[in-house]
């Protein structure tokens, strides 16, 4: 089996750890704070409650899946054995670049180091380290448990034999992957997030309100939930970071964020996660 590290232990973090484990992996969950690793357990604990309690899922198996996950708060340590690196810290450009230069010299020559990243470039990535033909996109949906894609997304420098590897291991954890290029949004945000920002532009002109908008897309579209919903469980700082990348990246003026998202994000209504967004979270 190959030994699988992953870098943070937010949402995205906990799940990819969540499904390797759960296919057998062993994996070394890594981040700089104890109590987030610890948090991230109790997490991963809950939502293989939800798959025990649907019958998915045994007692035995969520009792070997948790027994499969080692945490680390120190990166050499963490990545020291590991096959496969799947780093999914917050999505900041220079914070992954100094990751991706650490796993660089800290996980072995042969290893493949994978970005979860949403819209980072993974051949700018790939280029601060040594080894571009083993840097890939591994890019998870959230929930990442309940959600069949992997986007693996190819950098400048990928090998197809590194690109074979990812999209094998995807499906052996269950998923369905699916090659893109490294361009900005890659496929998934560059189709998705503009029309997350159309809707907020069709409330910011007062065509309808969120509750209106969000049921013609869900009703109307058989859309799980509607795109403002969305927008404030994928974070509102991150919708807006994804919009700047297709905006400065594709330079087309119809990627432009809408005012009253930049203006949302300015005022700290995040969605989901600061209690506040287009719903109110508490
Ligand atoms: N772990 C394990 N199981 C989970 C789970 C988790 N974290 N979250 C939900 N589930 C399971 C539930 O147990 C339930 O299972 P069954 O249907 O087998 O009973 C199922 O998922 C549905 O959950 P719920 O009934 O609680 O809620 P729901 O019907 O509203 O579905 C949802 C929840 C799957 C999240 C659905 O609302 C949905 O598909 N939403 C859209 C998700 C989406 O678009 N994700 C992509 C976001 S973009 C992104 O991630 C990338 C990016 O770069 C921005």
């Amino acid at each position: 089996m190959l030994q699988v590290a992953v870098i943070g232990s937010g949402t995205m973090g906990n799940g990819i750890a969540h499904v390797f484990a759960q296919h057998g992996f062993p994996v070394a969950l890594i981040d700089i704070s104890q109590p987030a690793l610890d948090k991230a357990l109790g997490t991963i604990g809950k939502n293989l409650d939800r798959q025990v309690t649907k019958g998915t899922l045994s007692e035995e198996d969520k009792t070997s899946t948790l027994g499969r996950i080692t945490t680390y708060t120190s990166l050499p340590e963490g990545v020291a054995q590991a096959d496969i690196v799947v780093e999914a810290a917050t999505e900041n450009v220079e914070l992954k670049l100094n990751i991706f230069r650490e796993l660089d010299a800290h996980a072995p020559a042969g290893a493949i180091l994978a970005s979860n990243t949403s819209s980072i470039s993974i051949t700018k990535i790939a280029a601060v380290t040594k080894r571009p033909a083993q840097v890939i996109g591994m890019h998870f949906m959230n929930p990442v448990p309940v959600m069949k894609l992997v986007e693996v997304i190819r950098g400048y420098a990928t090998s197809d034999a590194v690109t074979a590897q990812v999209m094998d291991l995807s499906r052996q954890l269950g998923k369905t992957p699916t090659e893109v290029n490294d361009y900005p949004g890659f496929v998934a945000n560059r189709i998705l997030m503009p029309m997350i920002n159309e809707a907020i532009i069709t409330l910011f002109e007062g065509v309808a309100g969120v509750e209106e908008i969000d049921t013609v897309m869900k009703l109307g579209m058989a859309h799980p939930m509607g795109p403002l919903q969305l927008a404030d469980f994928i974070g509102l700082d991150v919708c807006l970071a994804i919009l700047r990348v297709l905006h400065e990246g594709l330079g087309n003026p119809k990627y432009a964020p809408c005012p009253l998202l930049v203006n949302m994000v300015q005022a700290g209504r995040l969605g989901v996660k600061s209690g506040e967004g287009f719903y109110a979270w508490t």
